[in-house]
């Protein structure tokens, strides 16, 4: 096990629709035939590519609802942020996923664009809404699936094991069927935080499922693990 990149604040970042479906494993039959809250969405290219597939995908950030040039503005200064930060970390990452730190940037540098050319008709259009965790406005049951990564768990330094639990609540809530989270370790330190433990035991109590399962995405060395949150047939 060892540490990633350590940050002071949480980043803008975006993965690509190919990481996120195999970060969550998901099958082409999901993202056809499930509606889907993503949370955060950060400037990830799941929705602008899901959407322009015919998926139905809503997405929410706490930073959504701010001008495409302040997220521009952002998501620039946290790709610089990464390219600092990445020098010291090499052999913390499978870098078969993505190359080297260069292929790294290009790839969120991609997410990013892919964001921004879709963000402001996604706002008019209630795709992308703001959101503030551990909160979510949507309406009991309003989608089949959400999907949440690299916040809750990532970032332990940030975040009490209350606002996990109080974050999983508001999901489970909204979601017809499941709840999926992505990694399961901090990214500071590539540990496992307790808070994982602690959600696992707060939802078998709720009545649903939780299951840790492997995922063929591995990028940063342990992160290669989601929670499966389901509801019970
Ligand atoms: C590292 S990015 C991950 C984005 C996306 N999940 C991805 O990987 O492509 C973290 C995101 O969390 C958002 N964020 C931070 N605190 C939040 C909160 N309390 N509720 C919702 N979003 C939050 C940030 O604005 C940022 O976009």
């Amino acid at each position: 096990m060892s540490g990633g990149l350590k940050l002071d604040n949480i980043i803008f970042t975006g993965r690509t629709y190919d990481e996120y479906v195999r970060m969550f494993n998901l099958s082409a039959d999901d993202v056809a035939h499930r509606t889907f809250f993503v949370c955060p969405g950060g400037a990830s290219s799941f929705s602008a590519v899901a959407t322009r597939h015919g998926g139905r995908v809503v997405a929410g950030d706490i930073v959504y609802g701010e001008s495409r040039t302040d997220l521009e503005r952002r998501g620039r200064s946290s790709l610089e942020i990464i390219e600092s930060g990445m020098r010291d970390v090499g052999d913390g990452y499978h870098w078969g996923e993505l190359g080297d730190v260069n292929g790294l940037l290009r790839t969120r540098a991609q997410a990013l664009d892919t964001f921004l050319a879709d963000y402001e008709t996604g706002l008019s259009e209630g795709r992308y809404i703001p959101c503030a965790l551990p909160s979510i406005s949507l309406e009991p049951d309003a989608v089949d699936m959400v999907l949440s990564d690299h916040l809750l768990f990532t970032y332990p330094q940030f975040f009490d094991e209350a606002f996990h639990v109080r974050s999983i609540e508001a999901m489970v809530r909204i979601a017809k069927r499941e709840v999926r989270l992505f990694p399961l370790i901090s990214s500071a330190s590539g540990a496992r935080p307790p808070s994982v433990e602690a959600v696992v035991q707060h939802v078998r109590r709720m009545g649903w499922e939780a299951v840790i399962e492997t995922v063929p995405y591995h990028f940063q060395n342990g992160a290669n693990e989601m929670l499966r949150i389901s509801k019970p047939a």
